[in-house]
């Protein structure tokens, strides 16, 4: 039975705590020692690769760094094909995917436990990251509450799935057809409400998250969304409007459209730390995986 990690929603509450506790001190031990472990790659990365890699050397293991065009998922060959070879030399596997469900068929064919590196729908290691990141700002998760300004996109999904598991509020705030569906929103429960106006999302939260308007995939849409998205820009306005919050960004940032230069570079921006959490947070998810 492989215990892999595609969704925050998949996982439960013990669970979740478990991985976030694992990603600090060394408990984690080194459960990869002579085994390897696959990054495919089918868009960009900069953090993910990286701490990624890092996280697995800390393990103990090897990473092998596996480019779109070397494995072709569903093209060169099916997923479940792919997956089966790699099963062949590695303890784990790990894909950043432009269709959520080439993870279920990655997962589905092996029994080695399967990562998500994000998807479309979700990014489970970012939101492990944020949580870790608002736990330490903060000394606890308990009565943390957190605005997400603009679209809610994988990113946001896994970050309300998080929170939703933890019971800690998050206020979304959003444009109109870029919001969760009411059934998405009713499912998270009371935890995760969702606005159009980004003043009341803020008021009171101590972090404000936002993350860019034009995802990895959606560069035929950039005119419409960076239109609609516009007044949801975090600026020092809408910043000031809050509880002196933290801010947070996933990152990669499209300075000037969703974030300011000077929220992004304010000694109030929690960024870098969110960043170097990835690696962190990425060893406690792997080693919870392989546990
Ligand atoms: N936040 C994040 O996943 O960054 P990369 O796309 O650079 O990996
Ligand atoms: N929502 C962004 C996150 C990048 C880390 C994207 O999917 O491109």
């Amino acid at each position: 039975m492989s215990r892999d990690l595609l969704t925050i929603r998949a996982l439960d509450r013990a669970s979740l705590s478990r991985i976030l506790d694992l990603s600090t001190g060394d408990a984690h031990g080194r459960p990869l020692a002579g085994k390897g472990v696959a990054l495919v790659f089918e868009k960009p990365s900069a953090r993910t690769r990286n701490s990624m890699e890092m996280a697995v050397v800390q393990l103990g293991g090897h990473p092998v760094y596996i480019h779109k065009d070397e494995v072709g998922l569903g093209t060169r060959e099916s997923a479940e094909d792919v997956a089966r070879t790699l099963a062949c030399y590695h303890s784990l596997i790990a894909a950043r995917v432009m269709d959520h469900g080439h993870l279920d068929q990655l997962a589905a064919a092996v029994d080695v436990p399967v990562l998500n590196m994000l998807s479309d729908s979700d990014h489970p290691l970012q939101a492990l990251a944020d949580l870790l990141t608002v736990k330490q700002l903060r000394g606890t998760l308990d009565g943390a509450r957190i605005a997400y300004i603009g679209d809610a996109n994988n990113v946001a999904r896994s970050l309300a799935q998080g929170c939703a598991l933890l019971g800690i509020e998050l206020r979304v705030a959003s444009p109109d057809g870029y919001g969760f569906s009411p059934e998405e929103l009713g499912g998270f429960g009371a935890a995760v409400t969702q606005t159009g106006d980004p003043a009341e999302a803020v008021k009171g939260a101590q972090f404000v998250y936002t993350d860019v308007w034009v995802s990895m995939g959606q560069d035929d849409e950039a005119e419409a969304r960076n239109t609609a998205l516009a007044p949801y820009r975090v600026d020092e306005r809408l910043m000031a409007q809050a509880d002196d919050a933290w801010f947070l960004h996933c990152l990669p940032a499209k300075r000037g459209h969703e974030v300011t230069d000077g929220v992004m570079d304010s000694a109030r921006s929690a960024v870098w730390r969110q960043a170097e959490n990835r690696m962190h947070t990425a060893r406690g998810a792997m080693a919870w995986m392989l546990a």
